[in-house]
């Protein structure tokens, strides 16, 4: 059987003696995270200065599977691929105003004319611009439009190697549609092609509800590979479909009623102790019985960016609970932004420096908002704007007017009750590696992006974005899937699937010829195999692809050989097994296909 010059290119790449293999004993000082460090060991990164990495070719290769399965995906749902500049004129971002309201995560770069120009991060305004010059009537809607690209982003600690560099390759997709509901379709298409795609990454991950901004709606959806050391908190219930990052989770309201109050109301003193906890601690009661306050400042500004006017608010949250800012950010009066208070604001307002501040005897009014749980609290206990003292046996109506405004201003905890009532929420770590998103008009009115409707009138685009993190995502699979020998990864994306390890190929003709056999009918059958043709004494060389994570492995050795054998070894096989030479192809097919 005869194969074609490319097949045979492909072979000759794919043999160790050929390949580039670098890896590494020992990971550098910086690789914190378990990804880093074996990326960096298995030499599939090289890192070129902060946050910038070369991928090696065994690097490549894992991102090269990702991006195929995304753009294969993409392809079935509908989308169309194209590709952007990296660099891009300054015009369109002043268009929808980015250009001066991001922050230095965008890379800002002038060319030899001292013109203005970013390295995208995204690329909504590109794709916009480029929809309003093509997409000119509803009968070419809709259209979803991506690419897989470089993107640069300025992070401010660019760290965890790929998980999150400053130069990266995302996979960032654009729908645009006549209408709100002909949106919600290409988004809910998304929604499903990106579960086909994570499926057939192999690994373990959840899509939850994300907040999807000043918007509204429902319409954002975060994917997840779940991973203790992720840096996203994620909450579900295992009794329901209830899954949501924490900025966007909610607990079910508090359905007990507020008990009376048995305390009397009394300044205490808690000299030096000024945290909920020490407090909790020093009076022996419990944390859930204190209580948190937070001052926030609201500005109002003038035409020219000064300040006009400033407003003081107090948050009070249960001891134990934790403000969740993008909630706080929707408050009525908060949507402009908000900041913590000076201490000469707080001093003004409260008459005391922070650790022991309160609602009562406040100096000038505040903005009083009470978490949910802090509305149901009787004899509860916070700050008597009095340094080192507290006061106790706090009761709402008695000691102080009702709230005005109740509102769900904290992160949820393991043990809230599901806001479906299905069951307890527990919260678990995660590594965001997609985000679906209805952008509504944002984009299209900002650019004066229309198309022209069945009724012969101009109308902005409705439109969605979706992101894929494709180099995040080999990090986040390592993250999930690895051993104190090295990476595991899954088939899907795998480097090689197999590799075939002969032991003493110089000095034995049985070996080199079996090996090279199995090496060519595998390549022929399409399987990514790689030939370790370098005559690496057996302990080095499996421990070398132990470290890189390949899934299969075969060991082609004189004595198996004698007995008619050939050893398979899964990768997360403890040991080897011996296979009958007939039957080793079969029996690697057959893995191949089970994972
Ligand atoms: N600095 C980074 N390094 C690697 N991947 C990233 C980085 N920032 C974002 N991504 C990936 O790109 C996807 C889309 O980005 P986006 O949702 O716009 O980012 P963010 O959530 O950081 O605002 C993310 O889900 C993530 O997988
Ligand atoms: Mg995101």
């Amino acid at each position: 059987m005869g194969t074609s010059p490319r097949q045979q290119i492909l072979k000759a790449h794919m043999k160790a003696s050929q390949f580039l293999i670098s890896t590494l004993k020992e990971a550098p000082a910086d690789a914190e995270v378990i990804s880093h460090q074996l990326m960096m060991r298995a030499g599939m990164i090289k890192r070129l200065g902060a946050g910038i990495y070369t991928l090696m070719p065994m690097g490549l290769r894992v991102v090269q599977k990702v991006a195929n399965i995304v753009r294969e995906e993409m392809n079935r749902a509908g989308a169309v691929e194209l590709s952007m500049p990296v660099i891009q004129p300054a015009e369109l971002w002043q268009e929808t105003g980015r250009f001066e309201k991001m922050g230095p995560e965008l890379l800002r770069i002038k060319d030899r004319h001292s013109r203005d120009f970013v390295v995208q991060p995204t690329s909504e305004e590109v794709i916009t611009d480029t929809a309003r010059q093509e997409l000119r009537s509803y009968k070419q809607l809709p259209k979803n439009l991506y690419q897989i690209q470089t993107k640069f982003r300025d992070e401010r600690r660019p760290r965890f190697g790929l998980m999150r560099g400053r130069e990266f390759i995302m996979k960032d997709a654009y729908s645009f549609d006549k209408d709100h509901a002909s949106a919600q379709a290409s988004y809910e298409n998304m929604a499903r092609a990106y579960r086909a795609i994570f499926d057939r990454f192999g690994l373990v991950y959840r899509a939850v509800a994300a907040d999807s901004g000043a918007i509204g709606g429902d319409l954002s959806e975060e994917f997840q590979v779940i991973a203790a050391t992720g840096e996203d908190a994620i909450v579900y219930c295992p009794q329901s479909d209830y899954a949501a990052n924490m900025e966007k989770a909610e607990a079910a309201a508090p359905t007990k009623a507020r008990a009376a109050p048995t305390e009397a109301l009394k300044q205490t003193p808690t000299p030096g102790k000024s945290t909920c906890s020490d407090v909790a601690e020093l009076l022996g009661v419990a944390l859930q019985r204190t209580i948190k306050s937070l001052v926030l400042a609201t500005d109002e500004l003038n035409e020219d960016g000064s300040v006009a006017k400033s407003v003081v608010w107090l948050l009070m949250l249960r001891g134990d609970h934790d403000m969740n800012e993008v909630k706080v950010g929707k408050l009525p009066g908060m949507e402009g932004g908000f900041r913590f208070a000076t201490l000469v604001e707080i001093e003004e307002h409260f008459g005391c420096k922070p650790g022991y501040l309160g609602p009562l005897n406040l100096l000038k009014p505040v903005h009083i908002v009470v978490d949910r749980e802090v509305a149901v609290m009787s004899d509860w206990i916070c700050g008597a704007n009095v340094e080192d003292f507290h006061m106790t046996g706090v009761n709402w109506g008695r000691d102080l007017p009702e709230p005005d405004l109740v509102a769900d201003i904290r992160n949820v905890v393991a043990g809230d009750l599901s806001p479906d009532g299905k069951g307890e929420l527990l919260i678990e770590r995660g590594i965001e590696v997609g985000h679906i998103f209805y952008l509504g008009t944002k984009y299209s009115k900002a650019m004066n992006a229309t198309f022209l409707d069945v009724d012969g009138k101009p109308k902005p685009f409705e439109m969605g974005c979706y992101g894929i993190g494709v180099t995040r995502i080999s990090a986040a699979a390592i993250e999930q899937s690895h051993d104190d020998k090295g990476i595991i990864w899954p088939d899907a994306i795998a480097p090689f699937s197999v590799v075939i390890c002969p032991i003493g190929m110089d000095r034995s003709d049985a070996v080199r010829e079996h090996a090279v056999a199995l090496y060519e009918q595998l390549l022929q059958a399409g399987v990514d195999v790689m030939l370790d043709d370098r005559g690496e004494r057996p302990g080095v060389m499996f421990a070398e692809w132990e470290l890189i994570g390949v899934p299969h492995r075969l060991t082609v050795g004189e004595k198996a050989l004698k007995e008619g054998q050939v050893e398979y070894q899964h990768r997360r096989d403890a040991q080897a097994s011996k296979v009958a030479i007939d039957q080793v192809f079969d029996h690697v097919m057959a893995s191949l296909k089970a994972r």
